[in-house]
């Protein structure tokens, strides 16, 4: 589907790994609108998660090269520092659970009074909405299969860091 508006949004997160769930939400951002900056996040005084800064920007950058109008980008920092440098209009969140809304209604409300922007939320693709970073990062680490959950640069990445999954639990004592 072409974008119907020239509108800019960024789509920040961790990404630590970048999921199917990211990959879903970036896709329906990039049908809405006409730019998405994916905004790896990071707090240069605090390094810190699974993978590297720069290959979490990879990684999403390989998941997303099909996709027109996006772009992938690290940002130290806020949110909102990120939106005001990139000159786009609106913050893109997906939300997966009520839980989800929670945390992001305090978060917009709190990043639109600190520069004004505002957030508009994406709800995630039903049969996606479990899906979470962290438990990919659990899972991956006690060598479960994981490549059902996130895009298969991904899976490499983390089969990389942690070898092989094992396979499934059918069958396994
Ligand atoms: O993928 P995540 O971990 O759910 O993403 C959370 C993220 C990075 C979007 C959020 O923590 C964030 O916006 N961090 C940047 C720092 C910031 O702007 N903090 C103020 C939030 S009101």
């Amino acid at each position: 589907m072409a974008p119907s508006s020239a509108l800019s949004v960024l789509y920040p997160g961790s990404f630590d790994p970048f999921h199917n769930g990211h990959l879903d939400v970036v896709t329906q951002a990039a049908e809405l609108f006409g730019n998405v900056v994916v905004a790896v996040m990071h707090n240069p005084d605090k390094p810190s998660g699974l993978i590297a800064l720069a290959d979490r920007v990879q990684l999403a950058r390989r998941c997303t090269e099909h996709l027109s109008g996006v772009r992938v980008e690290a940002f130290p920092g806020l949110a909102v520092q990120a939106a005001t440098t990139s000159g786009v209009d609106f913050i893109v969140k997906g939300l997966r659970t009520p839980g989800d809304f929670e945390v992001e209604q305090q978060m917009a409300h709190t990043n639109r009074s600190v520069t004004g922007i505002r957030t508009v939320y994406l709800p995630c693709r039903a049969d996606q909405a479990f899906i979470s970073s962290r438990f990919i990062r659990e899972i991956a680490q006690y060598g479960g299969r994981i490549d059902h959950l996130v895009p298969a640069p991904v899976a490499a990445a983390l089969a990389g860091i942690f070898g092989k999954p094992s396979g499934g639990s059918e069958g396994t004592s």
